[in-house]
C-alpha cells in the first residue's frame, strides 16, 4: 500500500516535470485533431460542452498539471488515458484546444433572453 502511493506521487511529479517542457509547443490546432481522434468528444461534445456521458471541459478547462495526472489515473466513469495511447505531447495540445474555445455570448446581450 506505501509502495503503491509512493509510486503514484513519482508518477504524478513526473508526469509535472514532463508537462512543464512539453506545454510551450502545445498547439491547439493540433489538439483539436487529437481530441477528434482520441474520442473526447463522444462523451464531452465537440466544443468540450459536456454531453449525456461526460461533464463540460471548456471555456476555463482544467489547466495542464491537472490535467495529465486526471487522464493518467482517473478511474470513476471516465476511461484512463495512458501513455502508450495517449502522449504528454497529445494532451498538452487538447488542453490548449479547449482553452482556445471561447466563452458564450452573455445572456444580458441577447435580446430575446430579456424580456
Ligand atoms: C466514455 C466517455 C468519456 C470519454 C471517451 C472521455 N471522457 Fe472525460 N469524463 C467522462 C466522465 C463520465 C467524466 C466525469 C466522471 C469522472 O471524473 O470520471 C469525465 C471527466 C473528465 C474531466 C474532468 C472534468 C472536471 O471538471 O472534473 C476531464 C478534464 C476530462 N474528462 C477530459 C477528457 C479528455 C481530454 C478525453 C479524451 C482524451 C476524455 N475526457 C474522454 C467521460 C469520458
Amino acid at each position: 500500500m506505501r509502495v503503491s502511493n509512493l509510486l503514484t506521487t513519482a508518477a504524478l511529479a513526473a508526469g509535472f516535470f514532463v508537462t512543464q517542457g512539453s506545454a510551450f509547443a502545445a498547439d491547439a490546432q493540433k489538439g483539436k485533431t487529437a481530441y477528434a481522434k482520441y474520442g473526447c468528444w463522444q462523451c464531452h461534445g465537440y466544443l468540450g460542452q459536456g454531453g449525456g456521458a461526460g461533464p463540460k471541459l471548456a471555456p476555463e478547462p482544467m489547466p495542464l498539471v491537472a490535467l495529465v495526472p486526471f487522464l493518467r489515473h482517473t478511474n470513476g466513469a471516465m476511461p484512463p488515458y495512458m501513455e502508450p495511447v495517449l502522449s504528454d505531447a497529445d494532451i498538452a495540445d487538447i488542453q490548449a484546444y479547449l482553452a482556445s474555445i471561447p466563452k458564450p455570448a452573455d445572456y444580458k446581450s441577447i435580446p430575446l433572453l430579456n424580456q
